[in-house]
């Protein structure tokens, strides 16, 4: 069954079980580059089919999501003679994407894009709202523009060969959205659905798309108060990330160590409810997530505080953290956060 979302920011997304085919795509393959990793190389090959295709190839993984891939894509477009009316189509997870859809806002001042997102995260997250990017001086996504597809496809067959690291990856950003969700049914149905049957996981794709997708359509550029809560647990998150060293944890599993400090957090401060705190440490523990203050890959406090101080998030040099609330989350700004507190947060 095919479902098919139209958003206001200018993304049509399409859910389907099969990989699109090019004719789904684009008219014209001729004005074509297709971009995957060596993971994803397979589905991008059954995209194009038996057409004469440019095809860029990068190796996998975080460590790739650096200048230098972007500068693989801008020349593969140029070899491949792309106008500014062609056509960029990303095949793979947030890497691949947000890699992609940086090098299509820049090259010849924004050419086409189409992302197809072939990881759980790169569904239900990565590939709608149009944030692109890559890492530079070892921290997470410090250079991007805002970019959304035209056309995402998420063909849901491409998951049967995630690993396991990758599918929990995706899981925890698909807890964070359902702590977003307003009205809280989401994360009870989580709850109740630690390892969904292929049915119920399409669902869940389906109402992350929507929520997500919604909050864009509300808050665009992240000028206004509503697109920073899709940051809930990222400022530990990418802080841990990057003290970590990029690629040493996935991207969601410290994300869902984020969201419980960012619980912990909360809770302390007396903004997160005592039992909804409870519930959403308790269906991260049970998802197999670390959620203690001491991560195994960080020991040094100074560190993750250093890492912080570089979020993108900051605003008039003010570092902002997200916590869950009674409802959905709110922003708060370090200021207002007494530091011992913070640091009884990480437990140092
Ligand atoms: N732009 C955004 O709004 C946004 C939102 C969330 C995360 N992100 C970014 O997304 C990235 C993480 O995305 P990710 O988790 O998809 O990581 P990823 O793109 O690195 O993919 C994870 C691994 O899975 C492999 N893979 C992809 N599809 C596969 C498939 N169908 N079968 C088997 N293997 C497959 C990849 O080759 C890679 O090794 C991070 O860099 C993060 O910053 C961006």
């Amino acid at each position: 069954m095919k479902k098919k979302f139209t958003f206001s920011f200018g993304s049509t997304v399409i859910i389907q079980p099969g990989i699109p085919v090019i004719a789904d795509i684009i008219d014209s393959p001729n004005r074509v580059l297709v971009v995957c990793d060596t993971n994803t190389e397979y589905i991008a090959r059954n995209i194009i089919g038996f057409q004469r295709t440019p095809i860029c190839v990068l190796a996998p993984g975080e460590n790739s999501k650096k200048w230098d891939s972007v500068e693989t894509i801008l020349s593969a477009a140029h070899k491949a003679g792309l106008d500014r009316d062609g056509f960029f189509i990303a095949v793979g997870g947030g890497v691949i994407g947000d890699l992609t859809s940086f090098a299509a806002s820049i090259y010849k001042r924004g050419a086409g894009l189409c992302i197809v997102a072939t990881t759980l995260l790169g569904m239900i997250d990565a590939s709608i709202g149009g944030k692109t990017g890559f890492d530079l001086f070892n921290l997470k996504n410090i250079v991007g523009t805002f970019y959304p597809a035209s056309i995402v496809f998420m063909p849901t067959q491409t998951l049967s060969t995630l690993s396991e690291r990758e599918w929990k990856s995706g899981m925890a950003e698909l807890i964070k959205i359902a702590v977003l969700d307003e009205d809280d049914n989401f994360l009870s149905d989580l709850e109740q659905e630690q390892n969904p049957d292929h049915e119920s996981l399409i669902e869940f794709i389906e109402r992350a798309v929507q929520i997500k997708g919604k909050i864009i359509e509300y808050d665009p550029d992240e000028t206004g108060f509503k697109r920073i809560l899709l940051n809930l647990g990222h400022t530990f998150g990418h802080a841990l990330e990057s003290t970590a060293g990029l690629g040493k944890v996935s991207h969601g599993e410290a994300i869902a160590w984020g969201l419980a400090r960012a619980c912990v957090l909360g809770q302390r401060i007396g903004i997160t409810p005592p039992d909804r705190a409870e519930k959403i440490l308790a269906i991260l523990q049970k998802s197999g997530y670390e959620t203690g203050a001491r991560h195994p890959l960080c020991s040094d406090m100074n560190s993750l505080l250093e890492a912080m101080q570089s979020d993108k998030k900051k605003k008039l040099n003010s570092l902002r953290f997200i916590v869950p609330a009674l409802k959905s989350a709110v922003v708060l700004s370090a200021e207002t956060i007494d530091p011992d507190i913070l640091h009884s947060v990480l437990d140092y």
